[in-house]
């Protein structure tokens, strides 16, 4: 971020007061950052039985004895699933909507209520039953934004089988990575989804991801959703609707230990290799139905809510699948992109369906904005009260836009902080509750500890920036990482003494305020995806054509971050003055063989030499000056420092 930008942000004065009558019925009251702060467990252990039902009770809440490896509730039992389902067939709501399902094609929608999603988990953790599963075992599950997506999570969970989702857009190769890592079982995919108005292939990835001889997997369970042709293995493949039809109607759900693994689920560190964040059962849910319920305010009666966010990343786990369904709630799940067939098909559904909360990302914000606000202002968006936003820091602007034109003018925005390590919103407004800024997170949620740090590891005085850290446990903190405990402890629980290092740049306004300023370490943000510059400099360097490469994550209007590679080529490989872009697209499609199409660098620049330091370390700081258009800042630590001189008469041919 430009010293410029984060001027902007800290000279923010405009601020929003809860309407009193939004406050007159807000889930989220004042009182409770007090109470929190006087009984952290006190609190935590009424949010657990407020939120989730046990079928036995815990008697102690935390057990950090072994720190930082945390046990929430740990003698207590639950099962995530009938707390997601059958507690409100049970209650007499079995007709009421659980997902109001919008497939990408026009008019190719379906209502599952809970009854139904009752009887589709029962069936599925049945099937995988019958396909031998037993709690403990792992399953992988890729499938496109469809309600089989819901029922496979739940009938894992339901059975005690952690399940690790991976993100359509995942290429095998990241698939077999994730597969192998987590040992999964069994694989559940689609043919295919539907993706900017036409079908897109699945199995074909999952057939690639285990093309090799000691996979773990057994079985591939296959929904047909698009129809399209699919190669078959008959030893291995089975249809998701045969299996289903088979298995039996009814599954009675046992009790899990509290901290039963619920999942895994795969992000990108600061090494090549991404980590497996696992999450157990009884924290989790409770961290996710409670701040669904204060943060977002739902209220379960009346609201229909809606998370764009894809089930493959954390967001999905807690605000699509965990958080909401434990709360009842009935909610929008879309499978497509906000463009298809038509630049207003979001609010489109915003209409269609009431929806009065809605959960999405800046980058999407920022480009309804480039759409223009004429776009939204075709559809009837009155029902909208509550808007969040998550992923990446929300700037002012795009805060004010969303408010003014997708809110009504009158709708809250929450800037929701938190990661697929925290499980769970950790710093955020409550509507109705907190004074507004636009482009702050403000300060952490009633029951969680959160501090700027200077170098020194002391709290930064207002009006400074520093490192974010979390001081207290929480109940949906990540467990470690999947088979590397050592990682965990270094990568989170070593760089201040007994705190969380969050990995983000933060600062603290004169209000005491904290405002994200991004990430201090080698991650990138791409339209709020975490992507690692050194997982993709692997990807780039696994060409051949490439002798060695260097990623960073430039300053983008869009996309928050964008991935700009500089690469030197091998010898005969063509040469910074020539024109490069076919070279250039080859290594964009290799990156995305290798990770994923989200990974593709945006710009590559052929260079002769990269810029480092005497120990051999690459300067990343000033290819961001040479990425984001700058003067290159202060370069006397390079070992060779004529290097930024060849790198930028290199880069002024014009056919680059
Ligand atoms: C990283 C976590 C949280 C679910 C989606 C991303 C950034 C997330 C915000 C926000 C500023 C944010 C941080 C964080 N981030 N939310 N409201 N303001 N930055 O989960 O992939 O685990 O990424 O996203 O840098 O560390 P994730």
């Amino acid at each position: 971020m430009s010293n410029e930008t984060l001027e902007n942000l800290l000279h923010e004065d405009r601020s929003f007061p809860p309407d009193p009558a939004f406050t007159a019925q807000a889930n989220g009251t004042a009182d409770m950052y007090a109470a929190a702060e006087a009984d952290h467990e006190g609190f935590w252990a009424q949010q657990a039985r407020k939120y989730v039902t046990w079928s036995k009770d815990f008697t102690q809440v935390l057990d950090w004895s072994d720190a930082p490896f945390a046990k929430w509730f740990a003698d207590g039992e639950l099962n995530a699933a009938y707390n997601c389902v059958d507690r409100h067939v049970e209650a007499g709501r079995g007709d009421k909507v659980a997902l109001h399902w919008v497939g990408e094609p026009t008019g190719d929608t379906r209502d599952v209520t809970y009854a139904d999603l009752h009887r589709e988990v029962q069936k599925a953790a049945n099937a995988l039953t019958d396909l031998g599963l037993t709690k403990g075992d792992t399953v992988a599950i890729y499938l496109p934004m469809i309600p089989e997506a819901v029922v496979a999570m739940l009938a894992c969970a339901r059975l005690g089988v952690p399940h690790s989702v991976v993100f359509g857009g995942f290429s095998a190769e990241a698939l077999n990575t994730r597969i192998a890592d987590a040992q999964a079982k069994l694989v559940i995919t689609s043919d295919g989804g539907y993706r900017r108005g036409a079908p897109s292939a699945l199995k074909p990835a999952v057939d690639a991801a285990l093309d090799h001889a000691d996979t773990s997997v057994q079985k591939v369970l296959v929904v047909r959703r698009t129809g399209q042709d699919v190669a078959w293995n008959d030893s291995r493949d089975i249809w998701w609707h045969d299996a289903m039809a088979a298995a039996g109607d009814t599954h009675v759900a046992q009790g899990m230990e509290s901290e039963h693994p619920l999942f895994i689920l795969y992000t990108s560190g600061t090494t090549g290799k991404p980590k497996g964040i696992f999450h157990t059962t009884g924290g989790f849910l409770t961290q996710a139905a409670y701040t669904n319920s204060v943060v977002h305010d739902l209220h379960p009666e009346t609201d229909v809510y809606w998370c764009t966010a894809d089930i493959g990343w954390v967001t999905g786990h807690s605000y699509i699948v965990y958080g909401p369904l434990a709360n009842g709630a009935t909610q929008v799940l879309y499978e497509g992109t906000p463009d298809t067939p038509h630049q207003g098909r979001f609010w489109e559904i915003v209409q269609d369906y009431k929806v009065s909360i809605l959960y999405t990302a800046p980058t999407a914000i920022r480009t309804f904005m480039k759409w223009g606000s004429d776009i939204p202002a075709k559809f009837d968006m009155s029902s909208i009260r509550v808007l969040g936003s998550v992923g990446e820091p929300i700037n002012p602007e795009a805060w004010m836009w969303y408010r003014e034109h997708i809110g009504g003018g009158h709708a809250p925005v929450v800037d929701t902080w938190w990661q697929t390590e925290t499980g769970g919103i950790m710093i955020s407004p409550l509507p109705g509750v907190t004074n507004l800024k636009p482009g702050s997170a403000q300060k952490a949620i009633p029951g969680i500890g959160a501090d700027v740090l200077d170098d020194m590891g002391e709290p930064v005085p207002n009006g400074t920036g520093g490192y974010l850290v979390l001081t207290k446990p929480w109940p949906a903190m990540l467990r470690g990482i999947w088979g590397d405990p050592q990682r965990y402890v270094d990568t989170y629980w070593s760089r201040f003494e007994g705190m969380y290092f969050a990995g983000d740049g933060a600062k603290k306004d004169d209000e005491g305020n904290i405002w994200l300023l991004g990430r201090v370490d080698d991650v990138m943000n791409v339209s709020g995806h975490r992507l690692s510059t050194t997982e993709i400099e692997s990807a780039l360097v696994s060409h051949p054509k490439v002798a060695e490469a260097a990623v960073v994550g430039a300053n983008d209007e869009m996309t928050g971050q964008a991935v700009v590679a500089f690469v030197i080529l091998r010898q005969g490989e063509g040469h910074e003055h020539d024109d490069n872009s076919q070279i250039e697209t080859e290594l964009r499609n290799h990156v995305a063989k290798e990770i994923g199409p989200i990974a593709k660098p945006k710009k590559i620049m052929v260079v002769p030499e990269l810029p480092k330091t005497r120990s051999g370390k690459i300067m990343r700081r000033l290819l961001r000056d040479v990425a984001e258009g700058r003067a290159v800042g202060d370069a006397t630590t390079l070992a060779d420092s004529s290097v930024m001189d060849l790198i930028k008469t290199g880069l002024s041919n014009p056919s680059e």
